[in-house]
């Protein structure tokens, strides 16, 4: 094998690049990932999941400093310092993208910085270099979508991405869009005191989620102001004009997060010239990651399918098993999802909206996190939630959905129940530790019949 034929090529190295290159590594394939940032890891570890975890946890620590006399603890002088949380999070982001480039040492994987693009369906330039590989992986990612509405590029207007780099906090900040994004960045600044207004299109935020969810999220974010239902129309003089019921309105504003989605990083890739079949989602991808070309695969945001990135790393090794051998294919049912907000939410399986559109008879529980002795102890009177979904013929689980404190580390477990087919009986079998919050989902079950 030459030196430039690899029998695998991976362009881009966000989580689902990078695994499916250090798994092919490890296997002893000869792997090549192409990456066109200085800094591996993608948006997950750059621009996304990390940056923003370190950056939630500094708000919520300034949060409790600040608001802990129930506690019996009065802290004074307590000054938030953006410039040391921005190190933080520099430094959190800068050890883990240097953890990625070990794992590509230490798989044998060989990296190059530069744009890829498809030369044949086997062959991809760099740098004004080609490389050839029997398979070829993209997982070029996403990007945030702008508006197209007058006054979108000004500069107050800003990016999920440009909002990570600010260097002063707004004294006020309007959000457009409150989806995933958008609620997350609103518990940051609103955790510091800021004020912050988010305009969402629909009649209800996070809208993946049941709408007695989405509305107890809303109206426990009581710092936040939030207006529903509403169009924005332009952006101008540091106002956010929108229609709201017909009516023309505005907001005046210091800085604005336009968070209305992502779009596949598709272009420039030279997808058109080798036909592979693709539209405004995303890179088409059968269960084992394969495009319409048997030899190229993608997985990641780039396919459109769950812009997650615990669902591209799977994804990543789906595609990695196919290509080298051994059947494997993806399954969306018991994916996971978390909203970082504070409090969080974070849900597996189905939601009720869901189950009512695939035609399922369910029976729905639901208990206040009040009931939860941990969740007493620690969080007092705080809004919080479980609602279980559970099939009526066969009481087979379906989903759950949390809402209250800190929740995302507990989910996975309702994620393997799912994956393994768990009835309401083999929940009531389970011993849960006590006192933990983890315990509302047995305790749910049992309020249910
Ligand atoms: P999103 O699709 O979740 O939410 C965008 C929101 O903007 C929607 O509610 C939409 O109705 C609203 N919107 C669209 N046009 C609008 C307009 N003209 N005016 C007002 N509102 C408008 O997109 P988001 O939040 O940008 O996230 C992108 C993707 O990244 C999502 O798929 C999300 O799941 C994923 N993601 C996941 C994270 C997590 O799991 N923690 C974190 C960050 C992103």
């Amino acid at each position: 094998m030459s030196d430039k034929n690899y029998d695998l090529i991976v362009i881009g190295s966000g989580p689902g690049g990078y695994l499916a290159a250090e798994r092919a590594g490890a296997k002893g394939k000869k792997t090549l990932i192409i990456e066109k940032d200085k800094r591996l890891g993608g948006v997950c570890l750059n621009r996304g999941c990390i940056p923003t975890k370190a950056l939630l946890n500094s708000a919520k620590i300034y949060y409790s400093a600040k608001n802990s006399q129930q506690f019996g603890i009065t802290a004074s002088g307590v000054e938030y310092d953006l410039k040391k949380a921005m190190e933080w999070k520099a430094k959190a982001v800068s050890t883990l993208t240097k953890g990625v480039e070990y794992q590509m040492k230490r798989h044998n994987v060989d990296v190059i910085t530069g744009v890829a693009k498809f030369v044949k369906r086997n062959v991809i330039s760099v740098n004004n270099e080609e490389y050839s590989a029997g398979n070829i992986i993209i997982a070029t990612g996403s990007s945030p979508v702008k508006l197209s509405v007058p006054g979108a590029d000004n500069s107050y207007v800003l990016s999920s991405d440009e909002i990570l780099e600010i260097n002063n906090l707004p004294n006020n900040l309007t959000i457009i869009g409150g989806g995933v994004i958008g609620i997350e960045f609103a518990s940051f600044f609103s955790l510091l005191g800021i004020n912050v207004t988010v305009i969402e299109f629909l009649p209800e935020i996070l809208t993946n989620f049941d709408k007695d969810i989405s509305a107890l999220v809303r109206s426990s974010f009581k710092q936040c102001n939030f207006i529903t239902g509403a169009k924005v129309i332009s952006v101008d003089n540091n106002k956010v004009c929108f229609i709201k019921d017909d009516k023309e309105d505005s907001i005046q504003t210091e800085m604005v997060l336009m968070a209305v989605g992502r779009k596949p990083n598709v272009e420039n890739l030279g997808l058109e010239e080798i036909t592979i079949e693709f539209d405004r989602k995303g890179i088409n991808v059968n269960d084992k990651m394969q495009t319409n070309i048997p030899n190229i695969y993608a997985v990641g945001d780039v396919t459109g399918k769950s812009l997650l990135a615990h669902s591209a790393y799977r994804m990543g090794e789906v595609a990695v098993n196919n290509i080298f051998g051994q059947t494997d294919r993806m399954r969306y049912n018991a994916i996971p999802w978390v909203v970082y907000s504070y409090p969080e939410l974070s849900g597996v399986g189905l939601t009720e909206d869901q189950a009512n559109k695939e035609g399922r008879k369910v029976k729905v529980g639901t208990l206040q996190m009040r009931a939860n002795g941990r969740f007493i102890a620690e969080h007092g009177n705080e809004k919080g939630i479980c609602k279980v979904i559970v099939d009526s013929n066969t009481n087979l689980l379906l989903g759950v959905t949390l809402f209250g404190g800190v929740n995302s580390e507990i989910i996975y477990g309702v994620a393997a129940m799912i994956e393994d087919e768990f009835r309401i009986k083999d929940i009531k079998d389970i011993i849960f530790p006590h006192p933990t919050v983890s315990e509302i989902i047995k305790d749910t079950i049992w309020e249910m019949n």
